[in-house]
């Protein structure tokens, strides 16, 4: 039976990925077996175990109502093992993930006792890596110790680009973008690794091939958490331990090859030919339940004898039959025992507290990158530049030598209300751009690369040469074909006052993309400020005439529409026209 190789297979790994650690003895030798190792205290050893005990998470409903994603759920994982997350859709993988490595939402609560090397830790960057089921990725750089010399970064580049088996695409355009962020957690050289659904979406000769890299990311004395949704035989077979999740609870956690023996046990052995954890998944996931019933229903489904004993009770009956029969099984009584037993040693210290880059080597990392993801683009800035242009041409057309005469004084005003309010409008173009810098800002925050502040220096420094490239012709080509105030200077401070106002529009985006889940409501949401922003400007209604009360006061000294038309008419005033 290939499950028993397997098994032997991966206790001598985990023995062997053991062999690096020294371990001394610090307290009195006790007997065997259990005892004998928490008796010592591991010195110089840098890998995890990481154990949860009663772990319930309990979310808030918008409704107000509260509901139990996961509960009570006891587990182990310990260095040198490959542990797979599986459950049915909705079953609580990625929460569990989540809180594990505390990410959790903020309308989640968790209760539990989550031990890293026998201590209560939080985890951060270098000790613990995520990789997320929907992985936003650049694909330019990454954010590496600056205290590392040049060399010493590439060589740790390239053996992770060996590691991952990447040789192939290392130089050229990324296809594989799951292998790819993956290869991004890996430079950090974390100790415990987690991946949501890391094989969703790829083949299976794809799938294959990253769960093999992360069973030998493992043997290499790493500790690897990642769930996993329908594998193959081929892939469940190099899974080394097994937490199967039904709807939040416990279905069975152990050897991934005992899993097959708990089955049978519990009056659902997995049937010849049948690949065992697509049994497992179709014994608890209850939509079978709702399909059988529709299929009925529709008459598409002839029941036929079976000795299946799936079709003579209900999922959901099953999924209770299978908690209950784990609860008092054997197999939970040993994964409690090993939590026990895992928590009581008091390991290393892993937590490095944040990155380990400093600040100015992330600022000046994120710039570089964020420049050239932006000039990449075509549509973050280049086609913005365009569009600038030919709007200013348009104006200037319009307004064409617009003369210093009294009748100009209202056309003056026009135009320059248009430009601060409608053109500077146009930044707006820019937001769906933001929205994907603030995905993979989240995920890489969350994973400790860098804070908010690193983020917003880098993201300005980098959009500036952009906006001034384009505040600088759009300005110039306006100003000259209006014929505004005459002289360098008064060229320039136009050009300022704009660059100075696209930069408001673009950092009010910004802020709008930290709050709004995606860009249509942003686009709507700003494009509304911004509408109330140009009311009380003074162009629509003049200043002294705005209602005092909350749109003069302070709505008016709000609006930065307002400043450009008060900096508009003191340049108009000193050419001596109102
Ligand atoms: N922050 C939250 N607020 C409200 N409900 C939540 C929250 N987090 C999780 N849930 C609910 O908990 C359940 C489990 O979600 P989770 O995303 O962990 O499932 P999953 O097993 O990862 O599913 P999938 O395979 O679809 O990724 C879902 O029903 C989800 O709606
Ligand atoms: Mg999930």
């Amino acid at each position: 039976m290939p499950y028993e190789t397997e098994k032997t297979k991966s206790s001598a790994a985990a023995a062997a990925a053991g062999h690096a650690m020294i371990e001394i003895e610090v307290g009195k030798p006790s007997g065997n077996g259990v005892g004998e190792k928490t008796s010592l205290e591991i010195v110089g050893d840098v890998s995890a175990r990481l154990t949860w005990k009663d772990l319930t998470v309990t979310v808030t409903l918008n409704n107000g109502e509260t509901q139990k994603v996961l509960e009570v759920l006891t587990g182990y994982a310990e260095p040198g093992t490959f542990t797979a997350l599986m459950g049915p859709s909705g079953s609580g993988k990625s929460t569990l993930l989540d809180a594990l490595s505390s990410r959790l939402a903020a309308n989640a609560f968790l209760s539990s006792t989550i031990l890293l090397n026998g201590r209560k830790r939080k985890l951060s960057f270098g000790t613990a890596a995520y990789v997320t089921q929907d992985d936003n990725l650049i694909g330019t750089l990454t954010v590496l110790p600056d205290k590392m010399a040049w060399l010493e970064k590439r060589a740790l580049v390239e053996s992770t680009i060996i590691e991952m088996g990447l040789q192939d695409c290392a130089d050229t355009v990324i296809g594989n973008w799951h292998l790819v962020s993956i290869a991004l957690e890996i430079l950090k050289r974390p100790r415990l690794l987690f991946l949501d659904e890391p094989t969703s979406g790829l083949d299976s000769a794809s799938a294959f091939f990253v769960t093999q890299t992360l069973r030998a990311l493992a043997r290499d004395g790493r500790t690897v958490i990642a769930s996993i949704h329908q594998p193959s035989s081929e892939v469940f077979e190099l899974f080394d331990q097994l937490y199967l999740l039904s709807s939040g609870k416990t279905v069975y956690f152990g050897q991934a090859a005992d899993a097959y023996e708990f089955f049978a046990q519990a009056g659902f052995p997995c049937p010849a030919l049948r690949n065992p954890s697509d049994h497992f998944l179709r014994c608890i996931n209850s939509d079978f339940d709702k399909v059988k019933a529709t299929l009925k229903g529709s008459m598409k489904l002839r029941f036929e004898a079976s000795d299946d004993p799936l079709e003579k009770i209900t999922t959901a009956e099953a999924i209770r039959v299978l908690i209950d029969s784990y609860r008092s099984s054997q197999y939970s009584y040993t994964a409690r025992e090993k939590v026990e037993e895992i928590s009581k040693v008091k390991g290393t210290v892993l937590d490095s507290g944040g990155s380990q880059a400093s600040f100015f080597m992330q600022a000046f990392q994120l710039s570089k990158r964020s420049f050239i993801n932006m000039s990449r683009d075509f549509g973050y800035y280049w086609l913005r530049l365009v569009i600038y242009i030919v709007v200013t041409v348009c104006i200037g057309a319009i307004y064409l030598n617009v003369g210093t005469g009294y009748s100009s004084i209202l056309a003056r005003g026009s135009c320059a209300s248009f430009v601060f309010g409608f053109v500077t409008f146009m930044s707006i173009g820019g937001f769906p751009s933001f929205v994907e810098d603030m995905k993979v800002f989240q995920r890489e925050r969350l994973n400790g690369h860098y804070g908010v502040t690193a983020f917003v220096i880098s993201n300005t420094l980098s959009a500036m040469p952009f906006l001034i490239l384009i505040t600088f012709l759009a300005g110039t080509v306006c100003h000259f074909m209006v014929r505004l105030h005459p002289g360098f200077e008064h060229c320039l401070f136009f050009v300022l006052c704009l660059y100075a106002s696209v930069t408001v529009v673009e950092s009010l985006m910004m802020a709008t993309a930290s709050i709004v889940p995606n860009f249509l409501m942003g686009i709507i949401i700003g494009a509304g400020i911004q509408g109330i922003f140009m009311l009380v400007s003074g162009y629509f209604r003049l200043p002294n005439d705005i209602p005092k009360p909350i749109w003069r006061y302070p709505m008016s000294y709000i609006s930065f529409h307002f400043w450009a038309l008060q900096m508009w008419s003191s340049v108009t005033k000193s050419l001596g026209i109102s």
